[in-house]
């Protein structure tokens, strides 16, 4: 038997009214008929149909967050703030996982426009803006997580990954380091894209030093493993002395064929730095150099434009009230750059 709203307010003596605000307004209703709402719902065995509700409100409870890559812990600690501040505001995440796949990505998108969910939160797979500019213009807010939008048209949450990438180059260049070499991904990854141009920068200004580019197919520790291998496949003279990696697990490949498979000293003979400082580059074989975002927060805030953005919904960003908020990389020194 389906136990309904209604046998869930005779059980408690109260209105269906009521039992309606104790699952989404617990705050609006005293104590004792909350207890006593929720002591029904619990013998009954009561199951909210969400279906229904979204159909009334036309709206459901849910925000969705598409990440890069769900293997990342980047984007783990990224889940856990965005939880953490959708669960103040009563809502629940439902996560997608892009897996730095385009079509995927797309798929996920077409699905939370069915779910009708609040709003999204989007780590782009690439720049192009078509969907998300028609869900945002169909009334869905969307916020970028951990990238900005040139041009504007979203509000966004991010680092200034262009900072990062010259904070980790500079750091290796101020070691005396002279050839060094950027493992990155997909340039169509704009975090990629900036950190590289910002160790660019930082490579320019000093005389003698050089910068080789070498681009893995997707940032994980398989695709860092097997360009670690091809760097000590090289000739001595070859090879750099300082390997800058797009993120920590790109770097924590690279210290596994390095280090482990062949041998090669960290920070000795190659200096090795990583970037987002996930939990456990300080636990790798040699600790890891990182550039450190603040990955929780950043799911937190981006959560918390959503809400402004549901609470304004007069000024929807992309009419020129998006709000943008920026971070600043920190630079985390440990024995992979610097011997101790
Ligand atoms: O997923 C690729 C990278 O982009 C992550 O490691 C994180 O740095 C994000 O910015």
């Amino acid at each position: 038997m389906v136990v309904s709203i209604r046998d869930v307010a005779a059980a408690a003596a109260v209105s269906v009214g009521t039992v309606s605000n104790v699952l989404n307004r617990p705050a609006k209703v005293a104590p004792a008929t909350v207890e006593r709402v929720q002591r029904a719902i619990e013998d009954l065995g009561f199951v909210r149909n969400d279906a229904a509700r979204q159909l009334r409100v036309g709206r459901s409870r849910s925000i969705g967050l598409i990440v890069l890559d769900a293997a990342n812990p980047f984007f783990t600690d990224v889940a856990r703030g965005a939880e953490a501040r959708a669960d103040e505001a009563g809502m629940t995440v439902l996560l997608g996982n892009a897996d730095e796949d385009p079509p995927r990505e797309a798929r996920y998108l077409d699905l939370f426009l069915e779910q009708r969910v609040n709003g999204v939160l989007i780590t782009p797979t690439t720049e192009d803006v078509a969907r998300l500019t028609r869900l945002r213009d169909a009334g869905t807010p969307v916020v970028l997580v951990d990238r900005e939008m040139p041009g504007g048209g979203f509000s966004s949450v991010s680092v200034d990954d262009v900072e990062g990438g010259r904070l980790a180059a500079s750091h290796l260049l101020s070691g005396g380091r002279r050839r060094l070499l950027f493992l990155g991904g997909p340039q169509s990854i704009r975090q990629v894209a900036d950190r590289l141009e910002g160790a660019r920068r930082a490579v320019d200004e000093v005389a003698g030093a050089t910068l080789e580019v070498v681009e893995a197919p997707a940032l994980t520790v398989l695709q860092g493993r097997a360009a670690g291998l091809e760097i000590v496949g090289r000739a001595a003279d070859q090879r750099p002395d300082a390997i800058f990696a797009a993120n920590d697990l790109l770097a924590v490949g690279a210290i596994q064929a390095l280090s482990i498979m062949s041998g090669v000293r960290i920070p000795d003979d190659i200096a090795l730095i990583g970037y987002d400082d996930i939990d456990f580059a300080a636990s790798t074989t040699v600790p890891l150099s990182s550039i450190r975002q603040p990955a929780s927060l950043i799911g937190y805030t981006a959560v918390d434009l959503l809400l402004q953005e549901l609470d304004d919904a007069g000024s929807p960003a992309g009419s020129g009230h998006e709000r943008n908020v920026r971070f600043q990389p920190e630079l985390v020194v440990r024995e992979s750059t610097t011997r101790v």
